[in-house]
C-alpha cells in the first residue's frame, strides 16, 4: 500500500520525546495503514538528549537547540512537543501559528489562561489540526469500555471512578525536578502531570462534571536537589476529585484521583464504570484482564474476568495471544494523530487523540479543583 508520509519535528527530546522516536522507529508494528510517520528534526536545550536522537533516528536532518528552525523549515508538516509545562504556551501557539499540525503533551498549558492563549491560537488556524496526548485509552481493555460507551451499554451511570497512580514519590529522598515546582510544572501539581489520562474518556463522552469537592495533599514538603540540600517540594502530590456529573439525561458520582504518592503503584491508570446494565473495570496493572459485569432485572450479578486478547485499535502484526503494553499504547495514540492527519473525520477508527476543547475542560475542572480546596468548599463549576 503507498504511504503518505508526514514530516515530524520533536520539541523536547527528554523522557517522552525519546518514547516518540521508539515507536516510529516500530511502525512496521502497523499494518494497512496508508500513513508513516519520518521524524526528521529534533529540537532540546541538552546536548545529550539531542545526542540520542541523532545517534538513534536514521533519517534526522536536523540537530538543534531552537526550536524556531523547526518551524521554519517547510518541510516539516507536523511537530510533537514534550517540554515542561511552563513552556506550552509560547512553543505550542508558534507551532500552530507556523502552520504545523500539533500533538502537544498534557496538560496543554501550565494554566487556565495559558490554555486559554493556546485555544485562540487553534481558534484562528483552523487548517491545521492540534491534539493532546493521552495514551492508556488504546490499551485494549480500556478501549473495549471504550466502545460500550459509545454504544450506550451501560444503562443509566451508577457512579464512575477513575485514576492515575504512582508511587516513587514516596520516597523522600528522591532528588526533586521540574514536576515538583510550580513555576515549571504549575500551581495544579499532580493535577497537572497526571489529570488529562483521567478525563479523556469521561470529557469524549460528555460526562463534564457540574460541581465538585476537592482534596488536595502536600505529602512530602522537602527534597533533595542535586547538590544534596532540601528545597520545597511545591506541588500537590495527590487529588482527589469527588465530582457530580450532569448530562441531558443522566447525573451520577464521578471520583476522579491523580495521586504521585500511591503506595506500590507504577503508572496504575484505571477506569471503573458502574451501570444499571453493564459495570465494567479495567486497570493497567493487569493490563491483559477486563472486568464486566453485564445485568438483565433479576438476572445473576456475575464478574466476568476476560484474558482480553491483543486487539488494538489500529492493527499490528502482534498475535492475539500477545501482551500490549506501555509503548504499544504510545505506538497506538500516534497512529490515531497520523490517521487524523491523513483522513480528517474519516480516520480508521473512531477514537482520537485529546482535543483542544477537552483539554480547556480539564484546565476549568483543575481550576475549579484549586479553587475548591482553597475555600474548602463544593465549587460549581460552569
Ligand atoms: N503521555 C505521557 O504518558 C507522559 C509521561 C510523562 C510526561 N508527559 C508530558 O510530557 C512533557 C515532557 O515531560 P518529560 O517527562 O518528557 O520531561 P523531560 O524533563 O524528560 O523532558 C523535557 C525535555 O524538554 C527539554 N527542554 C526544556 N526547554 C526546552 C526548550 N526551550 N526547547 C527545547 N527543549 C526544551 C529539556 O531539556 C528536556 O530534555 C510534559 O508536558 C509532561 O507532562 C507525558
Amino acid at each position: 500500500m503507498a504511504q503518505r508520509e508526514i514530516r515530524f519535528g520533536v520539541i523536547g527530546c527528554g523522557l517522552m520525546g525519546r518514547e516518540f522516536a521508539s515507536a516510529a522507529a516500530r511502525w512496521c508494528h502497523l499494518v494497512n495503514l496508508d500513513f508513516v510517520p519520518r521524524i526528521v528534526a529534533a529540537c532540546d536545550l541538552n546536548g545529550e538528549a539531542v545526542g540520542w536522537f541523532t545517534a538513534n533516528v536514521p533519517g534526522l536532518r536536523l540537530a538543534t537547540v531552537d526550536y524556531h528552525e523547526l518551524l521554519a523549515d517547510k518541510t516539516i508538516e507536523a511537530i510533537y512537543c514534550a517540554v515542561p509545562h511552563n513552556l506550552h504556551k509560547q512553543i505550542y501557539i508558534d507551532t500552530i501559528k507556523a502552520g504545523k499540525h500539533l500533538l502537544g503533551e498534557k496538560p496543554f498549558g501550565i494554566d487556565l489562561p495559558a490554555n486559554r492563549a493556546i485555544l485562540e491560537a487553534v481558534k484562528q488556524n483552523p487548517g491545521v489540526l492540534v491534539r493532546c496526548s493521552s495514551q492508556f485509552p488504546f490499551f485494549p481493555g480500556a478501549y473495549q469500555i471504550v466502545q460500550w460507551i459509545r454504544e450506550q451499554r451501560f444503562g443509566q451511570i451508577i457512579e464512575v471512578e477513575a485514576g492515575f497512580w504512582h508511587s516513587s514519590d514516596l520516597d523522600p529522598n528522591k532528588s526533586i525536578n521540574w514536576k515538583r515546582q510550580i513555576s515549571t510544572n504549575g500551581e495544579y501539581g499532580c493535577m497537572g502531570d497526571l489529570g488529562m489520562h483521567v478525563v479523556h474518556i469521561p470529557l469524549r463522552f460528555g460526562w463534564k462534571p457540574a460541581s465538585l469537592k476537592a482534596f488536595l495533599s502536600k505529602i512530602v514538603k522537602e527534597r533533595p536537589d542535586k547538590e544534596g540540600r532540601r528545597v520545597p517540594c511545591e506541588t500537590w502530590d495527590n487529588a482527589v476529585l469527588a465530582c457530580e456529573v450532569a448530562t441531558l439525561d443522566q447525573q451520577f458520582p464521578m471520583f476522579l484521583s491523580f495521586k504521585r504518592i500511591a503506595p506500590g503503584h507504577a503508572n496504575t491508570w484505571f477506569i471503573r464504570i458502574q451501570g444499571t446494565r453493564l459495570s465494567a473495570e479495567f486497570t493497567t496493572r493487569n493490563p491483559k484482564q477486563l472486568l464486566s459485569l453485564p445485568y438483565t432485572p433479576g438476572g445473576a450479578q456475575e464478574w466476568r474476568v476476560v484474558d482480553i486478547p491483543y486487539r488494538s485499535a489500529y492493527e499490528t502484526i502482534t498475535g492475539g495471544i500477545f501482551e500490549f503494553g506501555f509503548s504499544d499504547a504510545i505506538l497506538q495514540m500516534w497512529a490515531a494523530f497520523c490517521d487524523e492527519i491523513t483522513h480528517g473525520p474519516g480516520m480508521k477508527q473512531f477514537f482520537s487523540c485529546v482535543t483542544p476543547e477537552e483539554t480547556a475542560a480539564s484546565h476549568e475542572l483543575f481550576t475549579g479543583a484549586l479553587e475548591s480546596q482553597r475555600i474548602n468548599q463544593v465549587v460549581q463549576l460552569a
